[in-house]
């Protein structure tokens, strides 16, 4: 296949998204075929190039016969370069569409083969084993323009509220959260681990720099298939000096409805694309509702014993015993009773990390907190206040199991200036499932990391 290098007029150019400003001017555009109608003298060319997709009108009286057969030629994906006018045409499709192309002259850049995937449904599986492919097309471009505001609103915010960037390492010589899901590597041939949360790190960074931020990919060997584990994600984790779990949920409320309503006002079209329910995310304002585990577990137990319903499935609500972790289809009905994201606060100590701050009257709950989303989207955000005195982190890293010597730096953060600190981490993907209104957290990642998934 040719990639040519024959130029037509060129006129200056410019992206679909920018159409709008250059209304009644001559301008080029180059992209991709998506799609193309139209007979006789007309084509109608759906144009893509990154940035949104636009009609090309190409009609015989205005191009030259080469041109105007060089249109005819163009299959799905094919590449090509067109200078026309710009026309506003309210009717006009496309994304964000209005805008069409009145085509003066145009030239092919490649002509592509026959494209596995055509404007038809395809199975999941097909998809994914094509992803490279499937990126291309306009849900998964509205997905991936959507995590990218997702990913600029959290750095803004936090950014324009005080804390400071510090990112932390990838390869660890220790778990910070659970030792089940490590993915061990050879470190020169000492056991090393990729960073399941860069948490610790952030609570030495805390005492440097008072509130810090990283934001990376983290990793864990989930062993389970589930819609909302990746083995690779993107977590952002504020940390916070001087901060206790009350303060904490506030800071939580507003970093996550500015997200919410960036999205809204930047990603528009995108959001369309995806037919997201608006009204859904309108409303993402502080405060959001707290409850106590042991209201939630209440609150569940009366649904299993009515024998409600999980909310958009067939299955009815399982019954929980107190000091169990949650399962999806606990978070889901527990999120639905709530038309905003709900704060469970007080987890029982036996299901969460080893460093999370006990409540002093009642060491079987510890001042911890989970963000559970409305809509079945669960859990995005979990956090706490961590220990603070030297004395019970010690004798909780024993009650885990874990190697004292491993510790002995953090167990140093705790003699040297300790005070109360709290932070959390907001999983990027199961964020832009929710923002988007997807069934599965594969889509949210350029290229998704999932049990038993590699390629491409
Ligand atoms: O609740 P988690 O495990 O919390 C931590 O890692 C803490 N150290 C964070 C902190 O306090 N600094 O994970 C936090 C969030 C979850 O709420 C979820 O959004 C996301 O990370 N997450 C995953 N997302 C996709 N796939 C997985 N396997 C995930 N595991 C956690
Ligand atoms: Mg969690």
């Amino acid at each position: 296949m040719v990639v040519s290098q024959r130029s037509n007029n060129v006129a200056t150019v410019v992206t679909i998204e920018n159409l709008k400003d250059y209304v009644d001017q001559e301008v080029t555009l180059q992209g991709w075929l998506y799609n193309k109608t139209g007979k006789g003298k007309l084509q109608f060319l759906q144009v893509r190039d990154g940035t949104g997709i636009c009609q090309v009108v190409v009609f015989r009286g205005n191009v030259s016969e080469e041109d105007f057969d060089a249109g005819k030629q163009l299959t799905q994906e094919s590449c090509l370069r067109v200078t026309g006018r710009v026309k506003a045409e309210e009717r006009a499709p496309g994304i964000p569409g209005g805008f069409e192309l009145d085509a003066t002259s145009l030239a092919i850049v490649q002509i592509a083969e026959a494209y596995p995937i055509s404007p038809k449904d395809h199975g999941v599986e097909f998809l994914m084993e094509n992803r490279h492919l499937w990126l291309r097309s306009s849900r998964q471009w509205a997905v991936m323009r959507v995590r990218a505001t997702v990913v600029s609103a959290i750095r803004d915010w936090l950014d324009e509220h005080g804390f400071l960037n510090v990112d932390t390492p990838i390869i660890t010589p220790s778990a910070a959260e659970g030792t089940s899901t490590l993915f061990e590597i050879d470190y020169h041939g000492e056991p090393a681990y990729l960073a399941q949360t860069g948490q610790l790190y952030n609570e030495a960074n805390i005492f440097a720099f008072g509130k810090v931020y990283c934001f990376g990919p983290t990793f864990r060997a989930e062993k389970s298939k589930t819609r909302r584990h990746l083995q690779e994600f993107w977590m952002v984790e504020p940390e916070i000096a001087f901060c206790n779990l009350e303060q904490l949920m506030e800071v939580e409320e507003q970093f996550v409805s500015y997200i919410i309503q960036r999205c809204l006002t930047d990603r528009a079209a995108e959001l369309q694309v995806l037919e997201r329910d608006l009204s859904q995310l309108q409303n993402i304002a502080p405060p959001f509702p707290r409850i106590h585990y042991d209201v939630a577990v209440d609150m569940i137990n009366k649904a299993a014993a009515a024998g409600e319903l999980v909310p958009g499935y067939d299955d009815p609500v399982p019954a929980i015993e107190w000091g169990d972790d949650f399962g999806s289809p606990h978070e889901t009905y527990v999120a639905a009773q709530f038309n905003k994201p709900v704060f469970v606060h007080h987890y029982p100590t036996q299901v969460k990390a080893f460093y999370m701050e006990p409540d002093p009257d009642r060491p079987e709950v510890c001042r911890s907190v989970d963000l559970l989303a409305p809509e079945g989207y669960g859990e995005i955000i979990g956090g706490s206040e961590r220990m603070s005195d030297p004395q019970k982190l010690l004798e909780s890293i024993h009650r885990h199991e874990l190697p004292e010597e491993a510790y002995d730096w953090y167990m140093d953060l705790r003699k040297y200036g300790s005070v109360v600190h709290s932070g959390f981490g907001l999983g990027v993907e199961r964020t832009v499932a929710w923002v988007c209104g997807l069934g599965h957290v594969r889509e949210t990642i350029a290229f998704p990391r999932m049990l038993g998934i590699m390629r491409p």
